[in-house]
């Protein structure tokens, strides 16, 4: 088995893909909030998951490992002219290169938002990771079978020669869609909350472990939101409403912001899920489902829960902890496990000399209906 360890990580989106790819055993995760580290818990013990600051964790406790994976958040990127290695912004990055030099993976994967590569922290790191060879691009989530067009920088650094980044999986003309993985789930949600139950990690009580089913839970909209949710056609947004139904800021701003208030399309991949999928008023959320015509069918409200994690890639057998903001934070916020699991089983051979795995996807395998479901 290859060790690894997960910094920043979060519910464990990136775990999950190595843990599915096969070979990978999770030695140490670092997660400083306490609900995404439950659900990592939940879902691959609470052994080694460290729930603090990564700062607070000495040299002396990082264990040696093949891979580390992880992205250090970033407060708004620091200017790249500039180049201030002591930016204090940078602090996390330091943390993150503390936990390589320490641990000395063979292989070290850093997954982040597509401008890192111009940011400073990026020049930081290939000036202070020497021993390593980086490969840096960025990669699309919809090429690696997760049905989202989700854009992430990876970087792969190398002591083991020099890495390329993962050719697609999935190319376009295979992309998963939006229907593949909604189709079949009700309409209509049976309930508004989470389930009342509560569970024990780090010697605290906290609201889960919920499977992915009690993950489908609708929201009550205002008669208002309700009458601008059905204006709107599948891949259509804000243009689409009357006048008289645009709030203030809208009607002024003519421009921009393209996707609030957008309705998903069935046959597409959706566009990035982010924290909080469950606002319209934020993104392209709502639910695909449309026909035009006073009598037409339309499911008129945003995703799920459990329709984000699926649209996130998420295996429904994943659990989750927290309340549902938080756990829509841990959602949004993932790298979707099959864009990780592609990232694990291109390092393999470079890791093991064993020759590639012949990858074949869930969604894959299943048979494939073209159109809204009637
Ligand atoms: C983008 S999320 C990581 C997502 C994760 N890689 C996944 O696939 O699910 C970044 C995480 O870093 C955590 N974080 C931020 N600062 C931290 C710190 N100083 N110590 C530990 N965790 C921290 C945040 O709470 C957040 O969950």
């Amino acid at each position: 088995m290859l060790s690894m360890i997960d910094l920043f990580a979060g519910c464990g989106g990136m775990t999950s893909g190595f843990v599915a790819a096969g070979g990978y055993a999770p030695v140490m995760a670092v997660e400083w909030d306490l609900h995404a580290a439950a659900t990592y818990a939940a879902n691959f013990g609470e052994g080694h998951m460290r729930w603090s600051d990564i700062a607070s964790i000495p040299d002396e406790e990082i264990p040696e490992a093949d891979v580390i994976v992880g992205g250090p958040p970033c407060q708004g990127f620091s200017n790249l002219g500039s180049r201030d290695v002591d930016d204090p912004r940078n602090s996390l990055w330091r943390e993150y290169l503390r936990f390589v030099r320490r641990a000395e993976p063979a292989v070290f994967v850093i997954e982040n938002v597509d401008r890192f590569l111009s940011s400073t922290e990026f020049a930081l790191l290939q000036a202070e990771t020497e021993d390593y060879e980086l490969s840096a691009g960025v990669l699309l989530a919809a090429d690696f079978g997760v049905p989202q067009r989700r854009r992430r920088a990876i970087v792969i650094g190398s002591r083991v020669g020099r890495i390329p980044l993962p050719s697609p999986t999935h190319p376009r003309e295979r992309w998963h869609t939006v229907g593949d993985v909604l189709r079949g789930l009700p309409e209509k949600p049976l309930t508004t909350a989470l389930p009342a139950s509560v569970v024990e990690f780090f010697g605290r009580e906290l609201p889960g472990a919920f499977a992915s089913a009690d993950l489908h839970i609708g929201r009550t909209p205002t008669a208002l939101s309700l009458e601008r949710y059905r204006h709107v056609p599948p891949g259509g947004g804000r243009f689409d409403l009357p006048d008289e139904l645009l709030p203030r800021c809208w009607r002024e701003k003519k421009t921009g912001t393209t996707d609030v208030m957008g309705r998903m399309r069935w046959d597409a991949p959706s566009l990035t899920i982010r924290t909080e999928f469950y606002k319209p008023e934020k993104g392209r959320y709502l639910h695909p489902q449309w026909e035009p015509g006073l009598s037409g069918h339309r499911v008129d409200r945003p995703i799920t829960h459990l329709e984000a994690a699926r649209l996130q890639s998420f295996p429904d057998s994943f659990e989750w902890c927290g309340s549902k903001v938080e756990v829509a934070r841990q959602i949004g916020n993932a790298v979707p496990p099959s864009l990780a699991r592609a990232i694990a089983e291109h390092l393999k051979p470079y890791l093991t000399g064993e020759s590639p795995a012949d990858r074949s996807c869930d969604l894959c395998r299943r048979p494939r209906i073209v159109g809204p479901p009637r």
